[in-house]
Order: structure tokens, then C-alpha cells, then sequence
């Protein structure tokens, strides 16, 4: 069963009071640049995402129904956000992110060539929907109010995506956990990586780091003990991020 877990959404959506006073100017050659890149790296996240959940059917054919459903929603997703970036009169930077996310991309590949079924859901449907669902909850506070009302909607979906993942991980958990944290070990720390690239460009849009660093932690924290893991091996597991 997928249900969103309400309380997540009542503690990541805290702003209260006006928050148009703090909206950045979206109209700036300054906004309007980084916007070129982090756009680019939603569409190409989006895009990445449908293309993962494709290649999971392959290994998991008895989900295939539900998983061409989950990937269908990140073309839709991309579409959205496609929208965003024109309504703002700004091409996407779409070679950036490509290479961007290049190294998750072929860590992602080596896992599915050799059938590790666990470290493809673990890169997509945990790191990366975690990685979504934590930067969109910073951007919606911050966001013009055409992509706010798209963002809102995606945001929900992506908790869907977490929810599969997490589901299956913890269904298997007892024969999974091993390649789970080796694969944790090695990709988390990409994530983090990635954050920190993308840091300046966020916080030009008003997004900031440590907040995207925090919302990336409950969501994925969040998402382990959902799988059963206990709280050591969860902050075992966590510490791959400080590298
Ligand atoms: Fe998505
Ligand atoms: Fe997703």
C-alpha cells in the first residue's frame, strides 16, 4: 500500500507568514542563469528517472505493470518542468546536467548490466527520489508561483517512487542488506557531491544548502528505518556522506 506520510509533509512544509517577501527576483540575467542549471538538472533528473524505472522492470518483470505507471509520472514531470523554465524565458543548460549527472548514471548502468537489482533501487527510487523530494520541498518555498503549483504536484509523486523502493527493499531486506549498504557506500557520497555542486546556483534561487542537506537527511533516514534498518546501521550507513 502507498500512502504518504502526512506528518512528513506537515514537518517540510513549516513557512508560514508571507513568504513573497522573501521570493527571490526572477526576472535577473543572475537568477535567470543559475535557473538555466538547475532546470536543466530537474528536466535531466526527471528524465533519468523514467529511463531507471524502464530498466528496473527489466530485472523485476513482475512489477512492470507498476513501474512503466511510476515512470510515466517522471515524463509528466519533465514536461512540468520543462513548462517552468519557458515560462521564465530561460533555456536549460541540458549538457551540464548531463554531465552532472553522469557518474550516478554509469554507476546505475554497471548495476543494471549485471543484475544488481538492489543497487539500481537503491541509486533511483532511494538516493535520487530522496535527493527530488528534498529539493523540491526547498524550492516550492522559493519558487515563482507558476513552477510552486507544478512542484506541489510533483513532490507528492515522488513519495509514491519512495515508497516503492522502500517497500521492496524492506520486503527483501533480509538477503538485500549487504549489497544495500555497499552500494550505499559508494553512491551516497556521490549525492553529496552533487549537492555541493549545485549549491551557489541553488542559493542564488534562494535555496539553501544546509536546508537542502537537512531535507535530504530526513527523507533518506526516513526511508531506511521504513525499510527496518536499526539506528546504527542507519547512522553507519549515513556517515558515507561525510567523506
Ligand atoms: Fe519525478
Ligand atoms: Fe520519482
Amino acid at each position: 500500500m502507498q500512502t504518504l506520510e502526512s506528518n512528513k509533509n506537515i514537518q517540510l512544509g513549516t513557512t508560514v507568514g508571507d513568504e513573497s517577501a522573501n521570493l527571490p527576483d526572477f526576472t535577473t540575467d543572475a537568477y535567470k542563469d543559475a535557473y538555466s542549471r538547475i532546470n536543466a538538472i530537474v528536466i535531466e533528473g526527471e528524465q533519468e528517472a523514467y529511463d531507471n524505472y524502464i530498466s528496473i522492470a527489466t530485472l523485476l518483470p513482475d512489477d512492470s505493470e507498476e513501474l512503466t505507471k511510476l515512470a510515466k509520472m517522471e515524463l509528466k514531470h519533465k514536461r512540468g518542468f520543462t513548462a517552468c523554465g519557458k515560462n521564465l524565458g530561460v533555456e536549460a543548460d541540458m549538457p551540464f546536467a548531463k554531465k552532472f549527472f553522469s557518474k550516478l548514471h554509469g554507476n546505475f548502468q554497471t548495476a543494471l548490466k549485471d543484475g544488481n537489482l538492489t543497487t539500481c533501487l537503491l541509486i533511483q527510487a532511494i538516493l535520487i527520489e530522496a535527493f527530488a523530494i528534498s529539493a523540491y520541498h526547498v524550492y516550492i518555498r522559493v519558487a515563482d508561483p507558476f513552477a510552486k503549483k507544478i512542484t506541489q504536484g510533483v513532490v507528492n509523486d515522488e513519495y509514491l517512487h519512495l515508497n516503492y523502493g522502500e517497500k521492496w527493499l524492506k520486503e527483501n531486506l533480509h538477503s538485500c542488506k549487504d549489497e544495500l549498504i555497499a552500494a550505499n557506500k559508494v553512491n551516497l557520497p556521490i549525492i553529496k557531491k552533487m549537492l555541493d555542486q549545485v549549491a551557489d546556483d541553488a542559493a542564488t534561487l534562494a535555496m539553501d544548502k544546509e536546508e537542502l542537506m537537512e531535507e535530504f537527511m530526513i527523507a533518506y533516514q526516513d526511508a531506511l528505518l521504513e525499510m527496518g534498518l536499526d539506528n546504527r546501521e542507519i547512522a553507519r550507513m549515513a556517515m558515507a556522506a561525510i567523506v
